[in-house]
């Protein structure tokens, strides 16, 4: 039983990782291959049950980020719209990529039902006291991915007024992989 159980979490583990690294491939491939924005695009349109409008401002040029940067971004944008999909019962979303003042900065927005922060704040702020907790990591996960790769992860929410994940990350940090 320990050792199926062991088994599990080592494939687990190694698809997580193949998964990881052909993601990394793809974003490191620069001009004319599948980038951040694309990639986006592609999550986008998988979204259903709400309308999502994704926008890219000409700011936006994610060759100047790094690969981990951008892998952290695509993460943090899959989680938020998972999120829009199970929990906001929304009718509208928008993903807005740019660049400003040297970072670059990720707004994900939905007009949904919005949510009491205060009741998530511990697993936020302190995810290493909720460690056994199997629910509720997505919000901690953004925040540390943003953080990673020199970023902020911000939330705003409240009842009935939807919600909007706000992250910046800086430009110019030195490639990490
Ligand atoms: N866009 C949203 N609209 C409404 N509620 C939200 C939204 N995003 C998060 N929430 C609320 O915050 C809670 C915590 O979100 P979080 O992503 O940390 O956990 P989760 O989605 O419940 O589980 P998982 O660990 O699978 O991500 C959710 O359970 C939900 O109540
Ligand atoms: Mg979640």
């Amino acid at each position: 039983m320990v050792k199926h159980n062991v088994q599990e979490l080592i494939f687990a583990a190694r698809s997580a990782y193949v998964e990881a690294r052909d993601t990394m491939a793809e974003l490191r491939a620069g001009k004319g291959e599948r980038g951040l924005a694309e990639m986006t695009a592609e999550c986008v349109a998988h979204v259903r049950g709400v309308s999502v409008a994704l926008m890219i401002e000409s700011t936006w040029d994610e060759e100047a980020l790094p690969a981990l940067s951008r892998l952290q971004l695509l993460h943090i944008i899959q989680e938020a719209l998972t999120n829009v999909r199970r929990h906001a019962a929304a009718n509208h979303v928008s993903v807005h990529l740019m660049v400003e003042t040297g970072h670059a900065h990720i707004r994900v927005e939905d007009d949904g039902c919005g949510f009491c922060l205060s009741r998530f704040l511990p697993e936020l702020l302190d995810p290493v006291y909720y460690p056994r907790s199997e629910f509720h990591r997505g919000l901690s996960a953004m925040r540390r991915r943003a953080r990673a790769v020199g970023g902020t992860f911000r939330i705003e929410s409240s009842p009935g007024r939807g919600t909007r994940v706000i992250v910046w990350i800086p430009m110019n940090q030195s490639e990490a992989v």
